[in-house]
């Protein structure tokens, strides 16, 4: 029998998201500091480690969602043969991917079982993708999302969206869902170390349906319980969208959400400024059971414990941010 995972306020967490590697062949402004720094290869769990790890919190805490993230998962050698030891959990399983060196990947991902993708992609705009990533790319990302759709995963597109950055594209987007069965997800642009955030920059859940809403008329989704994100549906389309309110209207109440960095450290939820890190008790053969339940029973009600994200206290936030970029995290 399993234990689930209770934090003091009562919030059972299923769903784990693991990064595997921190480094990406992109540098996206809104993610990765212009001068970060990467762990060494010994300094990442391996296969073996993030298997066991894995398996503890599915046997014992009853975990049933595992997303593989990065920095860019796929960068790293081993990446087909992990998500093979996470399908053979039995939970449900995902991987948020940049999708440039998808292609090469695709066949053996489908074989070990991925069915389900997040793929990251901010711009149509060849140019503007490279201001974005600081790299090039948008060509290769866009093939490879026509071409995991062709081979029938189910595929969500991440757009960050910031204002004056491009916001001018949502419409865009929106209407890949009209020629695709494909799930579009607005991310209000979050405050990480070292990308340069400010509460103006954030074009808001309200801005966004505003205007979509002036274009195309769209119907509210039921949204899962644990969902972050609030989806809608042009009425007749195919696909559907969804905006990730973060910033103007965050979904703690019902986070089941806990993460595990690319070097085995355990944070309960994308802003903490704590973690607790199992990999070193892991191969100082200690127990981590203890630490993981210490780690869950910490958990803040909000934001992990950030004070809200309105204009009059961004000062506030940004002194207390944590110190990793959203690279080092795990998107
Ligand atoms: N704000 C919002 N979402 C972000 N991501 C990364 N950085 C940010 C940010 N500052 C998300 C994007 C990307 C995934 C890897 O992480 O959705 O697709
Ligand atoms: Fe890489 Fe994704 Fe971060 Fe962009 S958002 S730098 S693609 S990990």
């Amino acid at each position: 029998m399993s234990q689930p995972l209770t934090d003091s306020h009562h919030r059972v967490h299923r769903s784990l998201r693991i990064s595997i590697v921190d480094k990406c062949d992109l540098r996206c402004t809104y993610c990765m500091p212009e001068d970060q720094h990467f762990l060494k290869r010994e300094e990442l769990m391996t296969r073996e480690e993030i298997a066991t790890i894995a398996k503890l919190f599915v046997e014992r805490y009853g975990i049933t969602k595992i997303r593989l993230t990065g920095g860019e998962p796929l960068v790293r050698p081993d990446a087909v043969d992990i998500v093979r030891d996470m399908a053979q959990l039995g939970v449900s399983l995902g991987l948020t991917t940049n999708a440039m060196t998808l292609d090469k990947h695709l066949d053996g991902l489908i074989a070990a079982g991925l069915k389900s993708i997040n793929i990251s992609l901010d711009t149509f705009d060849a140019q503007r993708f490279k201001t974005i990533t600081r790299r090039d790319g948008f060509d290769k990302v866009h093939a490879n999302i026509l071409l995991a759709l062709a081979r029938g995963l189910r595929v969500k597109v991440n757009m960050v969206v910031m204002r004056g950055v491009n916001d001018d594209e949502l419409l865009r987007f929106v209407e890949l869902t009209r020629d695709h069965d494909v799930h579009v997800r607005f991310i209000e642009f979050m405050p990480f170390a070292g990308n340069h955030w400010g509460r103006e920059r954030v074009y808001t859940f309200s801005e966004m349906l505003g205007h979509i809403g002036s274009v195309h008329s769209f119907e509210k989704l039921t949204d899962d319980p644990h969902s972050t994100a609030k989806a809608y549906r042009v009425a007749d389309w195919p696909g559907t969208f969804a905006v990730i309110s973060t910033v103007t209207e965050p979904f703690c109440g019902n986070c089941d959400r806990l993460r595990l960095t690319a070097e085995g450290k355990m944070r309960n939820c994308l802003f903490a400024r704590t973690e607790t890190d199992l990999l070193s008790a892991l191969r100082r053969g200690e127990d981590i059971a203890t630490l993981i339940e210490a780690n869950v029973l910490a958990k803040h009600a909000m934001l992990g414990g950030l004070p809200p994200f309105k204009p009059e206290s961004q000062e506030e936030v940004l002194h207390d941010l944590s110190e990793r970029p959203m690279v080092s995290i795990g998107g």
